[in-house]
């Protein structure tokens, strides 16, 4: 693979994160391309994630003195110069040979959040050794609940700062794209942090499946329940943060357990097709937990003008998937360290030009749904006064 950032796509000369998505389609071999760019079924929530956020206009105030922007806050504690961190995704090594390490050194040079996956293709010790800044990690309980506890001792030992449980996946969605191109992964791509018994399996294409999913179906605990989140928080004092959730109700139940954090997620639009777009649960999810409880949300933000309106509509940050893997296959940690730099700077511009260069100063006032939405449901009268 080729490291300029100059080639096919333009993301040399216009830096955006859609331009990183068409050099990486540039580079990419097609079914890994889709593997990542895809979703399930129809992909409506694919889609709905992203157009959710052009279903707000931004209400600007003038006169105010932007010559500072302040973007830091702190995640669970621990400080971050941005609202913005890296989404888990998958084996990393699939667009670039540096894999997991690479992404977390390029979040730790701007200070960022990373969340390295339990399907990462650099074990998380790896991973954990090379990062600079706050890292999570994002487990999946699986059936053997001896492998999802020996992945929480490694992580408490490497250092990780929260455990990310993602909740929406008791079995992998059907992903078109996958199942026509008979995805699997290339031989020298493996879940390295599990143990042999899970390792195989993954590398047999068959025309019409996708390994991966018969590979969560084989491993993933699908009977796991709120009962069994109890002994999960009972492993460990470390914070745990649940991902997948979109209601209300899963949100007050998940702060009474007591869970930490909050990840509002579609899954990047890979699980249930057809559910709600991740910037519309929002708003019910934050209403509906203590303060510290913290919400985050990812799924569709390509510009800083969508980071702040997930802020304005209760994110204490978003989380960025796919244009990170953009950037990894572009250019390495360079790349991922200009997507995020490309959405900072974004942020700023947005924050300055709609007169909030403080975090705390983003609020619902900011938004207006836009013109033939006026009664959008998620919409909340009051604050919009
Ligand atoms: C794995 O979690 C995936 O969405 O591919």
């Amino acid at each position: 693979m080729t490291a300029s950032p100059s080639a096919p796509g333009g993301a040399e000369q216009l830096p955006t994160l859609p331009g990183y998505e068409a050099a990486a389609r540039a580079r990419l071999d097609r079914p890994v391309f889709d593997y990542i760019a895809g979703g399930s079924g129809d992909e409506v929530t694919l889609r709905g994630d992203g157009a959710a956020y052009d279903r707000y206009r931004l209400r600007p105030r003038v006169l105010v003195d932007v010559s500072r922007v302040e973007t830091g806050t702190t995640l669970l504690g621990r400080p971050v110069a941005l609202p913005i961190g890296i989404a888990p995704m998958a084996y990393h090594r699939l667009v670039n040979p540096g894999g997991e390490t690479a992404t977390v050194r390029a979040a730790g040079a701007l200070g960022a959040l990373a969340v390295t996956s339990t399907y990462a293709s650099r074990t998380l010790e790896e991973t954990a050794r090379a990062a600079a800044g706050p890292l999570w990690l994002q487990l999946y309980v699986l059936r053997r609940r001896e492998v999802t506890e020996s992945l929480v001792r490694r992580a408490e030992i490497a250092g990780y700062r929260a455990l990310v449980v993602t909740v929406d996946t008791p079995r992998m969605a059907r992903r078109e794209r996958d199942l026509r191109n008979g995805f699997s992964l290339p031989s020298h791509i493996r879940p390295v942090n599990l143990d042999d018994g899970h390792r195989d399996g993954l590398h047999t294409a068959r025309s019409g499946s996708s390994t991966l999913a018969e590979h969560a179906e084989r491993h993933h605990d699908d009977a796991f329940t709120w009962d069994d989140l109890a002994w999960l928080r009972s492993l460990t004092a470390l914070p745990l943060v649940l991902k997948g959730v979109l209601t209300a109700q899963d949100a007050r139940r998940a702060a009474e357990l007591g869970v930490d954090g909050l990840i509002v997620s579609t899954h990047g639009g890979r699980q249930l097709d057809g559910a709600i777009a991740a910037l519309d649960a929002l708003p019910e999810v934050v209403a509906a937990v203590p303060d510290h409880c913290e919400v985050l949300v990812d799924g569709g933000i390509r510009r800083g003008t969508d980071v702040l309106k997930a802020l304005a509509l209760g994110a204490r940050a978003v989380l960025v998937g796919r244009p990170v893997l953009w950037g990894l296959a572009v250019d390495g940690a360079a790349g991922v360290e200009r997507v995020l730099n490309t959405l900072q700077g974004e942020l700023e511009e947005a924050m300055a030009l709609t007169g909030r260069p403080r975090l705390d100063m983003i609020a619902p006032d900011l938004l207006h749904p836009a013109p033939h939405l006026a009664n959008h449901p998620t919409t909340n009268d009051r604050d919009l006064a």
